[in-house]
């Protein structure tokens, strides 16, 4: 992930552990799921020069032409970019005629060009229409969730999401609140969030109060568990025998989904973790990009299919 708008010579997150553990040569077929403001495609496509295939995809739009004209400035070559969900690669693949690849990498949730922009509504700081969708042309705003759930389904999804310990007493607020009017901004809800838990919670450098809330209705909003658990139950099919998936995590429910996952891909004898434990930040890029802090990368390779 970038931090901010695309910058020339900006790292994307662990980049030079992804470029290590996939090691791509030229000639090889890289999907990357979560092309974003194209930070890892800028690392990784000119290693598959001459005659690589770097298809990125990307459900945002406005990502989408930001990592093209930032590719196109920084001289990539040869990423082919498709406005898709990852979930769908199969379908991605067969449209760019491809049968097979060689790695896929997948840097999972949103980037900060769509947190610094209020208008997507991610942010709790800024004020916005409380959407957080990464493809505005499809699925509910998360204000459809705010206003339309249940108390019980409004805590569920708090704790079942983010793994909010006051969610029962949000939900009640929030359910108070509306009895005012809809909620429709990020930062009327974050007051509401703010008024159960407090704002001054571990610290001003420490986490937001309402960053678990907001977390919860951004993963529900994109149904990205559902994508993420419907990418890696697929990708085993589409990999040559020795091909690697990567997957850059951000919180523990991705991460155990992530390893759950590849534990059954091992049981079933298609694919073995390689990184012994899940690679993360070092202390220089941790200072320089905060949401590296949270990030672990963990590799697995697909194996030859028994005769
Ligand atoms: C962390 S950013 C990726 C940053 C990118 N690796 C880079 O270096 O610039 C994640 C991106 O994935 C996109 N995204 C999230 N869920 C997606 C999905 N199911 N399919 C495709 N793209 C998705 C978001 O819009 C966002 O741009």
């Amino acid at each position: 992930m970038e931090a901010g708008s695309p910058q020339p010579g900006h790292r994307a997150v662990l980049a030079d552990a992804v470029l290590r553990w996939l090691d791509p040569r030229p000639g090889q077929v890289i999907l990357d799921g979560t092309v974003g403001l194209g930070g890892h495609a800028a690392v990784l496509a000119p290693r598959i020069a001459p005659g690589g295939r770097y298809l990125g995809l990307d459900l945002d739009p406005e990502m989408l032409a930001a990592a093209r004209a930032r590719l196109a400035a920084e001289g990539v070559p040869g990423v082919e970019l498709y406005h898709a969900n990852y979930a769908d690669f199969p379908a991605v693949l067969a449209q760019a005629g491809v049968s097979q690849m060689d790695h896929m990498l997948l840097d999972l949730g949103l980037n900060s060009a769509q947190i610094d922009d209020p208008s997507r509504g991610f942010s709790f700081d800024r004020d916005g229409p409380l959407d957080m969708r990464y493809d505005r042309a499809a699925a509910r705003p998360a204000l459809d969730l705010v206003n339309a759930l249940s108390e019980r389904e409004l805590s569920d999804l708090f704790w079942e999401y983010g793994q909010e310990g006051q969610s029962r007493k949000i939900a009640r607020k929030i359910c108070q609140a509306r009895q005012a009017g809809r909620i429709t901004t990020t930062l009327a809800l974050a007051r509401v969030v703010e008024s159960v838990v407090g704002r001054g919670e571990g610290g001003p450098a420490r986490t937001h109060p309402a960053t678990r809330v907001f977390q919860a209705l951004r993963i529900a909003v994109n149904r990205e568990l559902d994508h993420l658990a419907r990418a890696l139950a697929q990708v085993a099919e589409y990999l040559r025998p020795g091909g690697k998936l990567a997957v850059i995590s951000f919180h523990s429910l991705e991460d155990g989904l992530v390893k759950r996952q590849l534990r059954s891909a091992k049981a079933a004898g298609q694919m073995q973790e390689i990184t012994a434990r899940p690679e993360v930040a070092d202390a220089r890029e941790r200072q320089e990009n905060r949401r590296s802090r949270s990030a672990k990368l963990r590799v697995a390779q697909r194996l030859a299919p028994q005769a």
